[in-house]
């Protein structure tokens, strides 16, 4: 075995509700940042039609759905490659791109998927501590990838364009991880057309609802996204949720009043956070809002013994003291959310 894999620490999915609940009561799962609502009826006639061929393997060049999102995000086809979710698509980009001591940057607190991936390549990781995230292109040390999350993960804010131009007009490769990027539309996908060494993932799993179903892609140049084809293992992503995927960017306008419901609900969860003493709540371009926890009470903890699953993000690499990231729920999850807060901090 490579000694690199006792060093890493395993990915760290959080609380699930099946790990949790007991005696009949369900949990709310505000942890994972998933979309709380149903999917679509045009989802969930191609979730049925899908099942009839399963027998079938998917077509390996999954041309339909990469037609799809090229259309989605007016990029050419030649410019998307899919993967089983983001996740899949950022190891392919760490497995095309990284050799043995290659310095990848790492600006945190963010998604901490990132450096065990880069540490399975055997890479030199430099961290690079920015105050709620706040990139400034001067302070990133030279690497040959860098990744940033806009919005990032856990902070919800995004980085701004120019700061991320600066860093692509050193021509080395940056990935741009979109996540979230439905929740507030500050996209820089275009800048693919003018940057060769840009790659943007993106993800089916929040602003879709598809988080069960593990459909990621990304967006690059012709060279970039020749190579991660060759990576990504054959059949990757299921029949069904190939052409659940299709559908879903197929009923954009039914995701699209979703979001709007989730954003007005995270603004109306941050203003409610920021009453209760002791919580401080950032502002979020995302669909989570992370929050301080000013005096030390083991809130994810407390928050658990009430059946509300948080993610406790306390400890996390560039956060100081007790923080959580709440997911955006329901309107009435947020209320039972707001109203256990108030009995409990
Ligand atoms: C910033 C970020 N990138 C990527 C992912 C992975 O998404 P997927 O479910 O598509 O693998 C997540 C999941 O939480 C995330 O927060």
């Amino acid at each position: 075995m490579r000694s690199v894999i006792w060093i890493i620490n395993k990915y760290d999915a959080g609380k699930f509700p099946e790990d949790v609940e007991k005696d009949g009561l369900k949990a709310v799962n505000l942890s994972s940042n998933e979309n709380p609502y149903p999917p679509s009826n045009e989802v969930k006639e191609a979730y049925l039609k899908a099942l009839s061929s399963i027998n079938r393997y998917p077509h390996p060049e999954y041309k339909d759905l990469k037609k799809a999102i090229a259309e989605y995000l007016d990029v050419d086809e030649s410019m998307v490659t899919v993967g089983n979710g983001a996740g899949d698509i950022l190891n392919n980009i760490c497995v095309a791109i990284l050799d043995a001591f290659d310095k990848v940057a790492i600006p945190i607190p963010s998604y901490t998927l990132y450096a065990i991936l880069a540490m399975l390549r055997d890479a030199s990781i430099e961290y690079v501590e920015f105050r709620n995230y706040k990139i400034k292109a001067d302070e990133i040390p030279p690497f040959k990838l860098l990744f940033l999350c806009s919005p990032n993960n856990p902070t919800g804010n995004v980085v701004e364009r120019k700061e991320i131009e600066k860093l692509l007009e050193r021509g080395n490769y940056v990935v741009v991880d979109e996540a979230y990027v439905e929740y507030c539309n500050k996209s820089i996908v275009d800048l693919v057309n003018k940057f060769d060494n840009l790659i943007v993932v993106r993800s089916f799993s929040k602003f879709f609802g598809l988080a069960g179903l593990r459909v990621g892609y990304a967006i690059a140049n012709e060279k970039i996204v020749e190579a991660l084809e060759k990576i990504r293992l054959p059949f990757c992503i299921s029949r069904v949720a190939n052409d659940v995927a299709v559908a879903a960017l197929n009923s954009i306008d039914y995701y699209v009043k979703l979001r709007d419901e989730i954003v007005k609900e995270r603004e109306r969860l941050a203003r409610e956070l920021n009453k209760i003493l002791f919580l401080k709540a950032y502002p979020s371009d995302a669909n989570f809002v992370l929050v301080k926890v000013v005096k030390k009470m083991d809130l994810a903890k407390r928050l658990l013994e009430e059946g509300i699953i948080v993610r406790d993000v306390t400890g996390l690499m560039g956060l100081e003291g007790e923080h959580v990231r709440i997911t955006v729920g329901t309107k009435e999850e947020n209320d039972f959310l707001i109203r256990t807060l108030k009995q409990v901090v």
